[in-house]
């Protein structure tokens, strides 16, 4: 009999997440003609953790247009999705958005001017109407786990903050950070709020346009070359598509034109992507023939 894959480490250092049955996994595809193929734990919400970022990303975009780019870069980084080497040689400014410093950033941006709990209700809004689903919710253990435990993180924004990089008190940043991490949703919820980037910018289930087709483009650009951080070189080779890890287990995957995919299996690599998540898509493009490449 063939050896079985290993299935990597669930995340410990948010201690709600160590809880997690390592042998889950979920799928779901959702096609160019809105039929969902779902399969597995396909329907069982998880902790979206870092896939949040495309959509605050998303959001971020909405409300501040290209001036966004002042704060934060646009190249891979090459580093863990924690790491704070950078910021000390480049003003404080992250990489690009999907790194933590990126994303907590983005979302000192979205928040500026508003109460936490406002922006909060806003994000989450944003995932039911993308999902069409209005029962998503955001998982308060989760959340509060990393409050408690969120050193690096702290790290990270006070450094920023230094900069003058944030605008907001650090307290607040982080907290809209962790809760729109703590995000639960199931694979098929997640496709189905991938679909605006699989179809250049609309979500043919809704009807409605969410963004410009440009705009769908560049966020799947960013999603290929950060999105699974000093494994986006190594998830490109093997996958060949725009693709968005969290540390819960779950990825999110676009074929432009084609597909919406996430898959879930909490089990991480090395650089904290889901390792069976990963070869299952990259079995699944291989066989439906639809890396970008
Ligand atoms: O900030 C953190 O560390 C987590 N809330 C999210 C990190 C994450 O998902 C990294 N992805 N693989």
């Amino acid at each position: 009999m063939a050896a079985r894959p290993d299935r990597g480490d669930v995340a410990t250092y948010i201690p709600e997440l160590a809880r997690v049955d390592p042998k889950h996994f979920g799928i779901a595809v959702i096609d160019a003609e809105g039929n969902a193929h779902v399969g597995g734990d396909g329907d069982m919400p998880f902790s979206i953790q870092s896939i949040s970022k495309v959509f605050t990303l998303t959001l971020a975009l909405g409300k501040a247009g290209d001036r966004l780019w002042r704060r934060v870069g646009r190249e891979p980084s090459g580093s863990p999705f924690n790491s704070i080497v950078q910021l000390e040689n480049e003003r404080g400014i992250p990489r690009n958005p999907f790194i933590n410093a990126g994303a907590i950033a983005i979302t000192d941006l979205i928040l500026s001017g508003h109460q936490p709990r406002e922006v909060l209700g806003e994000i989450l809004r944003f995932m039911q109407f993308l999902a069409d689903d209005p029962t998503i919710i955001i998982d308060e253990a989760v959340a509060a786990s990393e409050q408690r435990t969120g050193y690096r993180n702290n790290a990270l924004a006070n450094y920023m903050k230094a900069f003058g990089v944030l605008d907001n008190p650090v307290e607040y940043t982080l907290g809209v950070y962790f809760h729109h991490c703590a995000i639960a949703m199931s694979c098929r919820q997640l496709a189905m709020a991938g679909r605006f980037l699989a179809q250049y910018g609309r979500n043919p289930t809704t009807g409605h346009r969410v963004v410009q087709p440009e705009r769908a483009r560049r966020i799947n650009a960013l999603m290929l070359m950060c999105g699974h951080y000093d494994g986006s070189g190594e998830f490109a080779y093997r996958v060949g598509l725009p693709g968005k890890s969290g540390v819960g287990g779950g990825i999110l995957a676009i074929a432009p034109g084609k597909a919406s995919i996430a898959v879930w299996s909490p089990g991480l690599d090395a650089s904290g992507n889901s390792h069976l998540g990963r070869i299952a898509l990259e079995i699944l493009t291989r066989r439906m023939g639809w890396s970008i490449f």
